[in-house]
């Protein structure tokens, strides 16, 4: 073996090797898929799993551990304990109750909360300066609450918010209007919930208005019922998908890759997470989701969409239903 030995100025010289660690809280469904997910794209080059549950996390981490020879140079590491969290560059939570059939993500809130306020202070000690990102549900009104336990800023926290939302109309936009899904840009906002919407007034594809969209065969196959059609699908996709497994968790899984990349590759991606809004068309002090600017230092930016009297309205409306959640709990 000859292993070349750098002169001294040669190592001086030599760029430090730049790590990456998340660390995903909860190694339940969705905290599993998204380690695999990170793992898979190569997102970090450390992936740590936290969870109270000793068994489940030794357990999850041997088996994505197994699989490390098949993916991007990574590794995984995972415990009971918080230090496995310790200076991790971002950290998503998705630790949290789980969504039974027939109920919504708010009837989740009093559970998270208290969840949130146990664990958050635990993961700011030993990781002060991560990027922090929600995804437990309900994750606007947890987003929220997590920002006033934590004292972080804005742009340090926020929550998964509608990316995973927005995955899915594209992903019905490009079937119905039979392009590839990467050249629909489309956006749900508002709440990660109910009162979500389409903004069908600045959708695009391939740079062509959606509104004005022929259709490749010249009949508008986007007609407003068709619209509306295609909006109450995504809402209510997370509640078939739930009925039918139990739980979502793949594309929440690549959803939160997504944004892990976005972060620790400083990549000012725009994404719609949800963060506190002050004065964006007229709403402040609460979170939801708008299109707004992801990387190394968080959330930086909320985009001004252009937005219809019909969209702003929908915007205050699905503000005031997660505000008033959010005064429930007290905050
Ligand atoms: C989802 O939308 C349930 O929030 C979860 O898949």
């Amino acid at each position: 073996y000859f292993e070349p030995q750098p002169s001294d100025s040669l190592q001086a010289a030599r760029p430090e090797r730049r790590t990456s660690k998340v660390a995903i809280v909860g190694a339940g469904a969705v905290g599993a898929t998204m380690a695999y997910a990170a793992l898979m794209r190569g997102s970090a080059r450390t992936v740590a799993l936290y969870d109270i549950n000793a068994a489940k996390v030794k357990a999850e981490v041997l088996d994505l551990a197994h699989g490390i020879q098949f993916m991007p140079m990574a590794e995984v590491i995972g415990s009971d304990d918080v230090e496995v969290c310790r200076d991790a560059d971002i950290i998503m939570v998705t630790a949290g109750a789980k969504q039974k059939p027939g109920q919504t993500r708010i009837d989740l809130a009093a559970a998270t909360i208290g969840l949130i306020k146990k664990i958050l202070p635990q993961l700011q000690d030993v990781a002060p300066n991560a990027v922090y990102v929600m995804v437990t549900n309900p994750v606007d009104v947890v987003t929220y609450a997590a920002l006033k336990v934590s004292g972080l800023p804005r742009e340090q926290l926020f929550g998964s918010g509608t990316v995973l939302d927005s995955s899915r109309l594209r992903y019905v936009l490009a079937r119905e209007c039979s392009v590839a899904v990467q050249n629909v840009h489309a956006y749900m906002v508002g709440e990660h919930g109910d009162s979500e919407f389409p903004l069908w007034s600045s959708a695009t594809i391939g740079g062509v208005p959606l509104l004005e969209w022929p259709g490749i065969d010249g009949l508008s196959p986007l007609s407003e019922a068709r619209r509306e059609q295609i909006a109450d699908e995504v809402v209510s996709s997370a509640y078939r998908i739930i009925e039918g497994k139990g739980a979502t968790n793949y594309a929440v899984g690549l959803a939160g890759s997504r944004i892990i990349e976005a972060v620790l590759n400083d990549e000012h991606r725009v994404l719609p997470v949800s963060t506190e809004l002050r004065d964006y068309y007229g709403v402040s002090d609460v979170c939801l989701s708008v299109p707004s600017v992801v990387g190394r230092n968080g959330c930086t930016e909320r985009l001004l969409v252009p937005m219809s009297d019909s969209e702003q309205r929908r915007l205050r409306d699905s503000a005031q239903s997660l505000r008033s959640v959010a005064q429930q709990f007290g905050f």
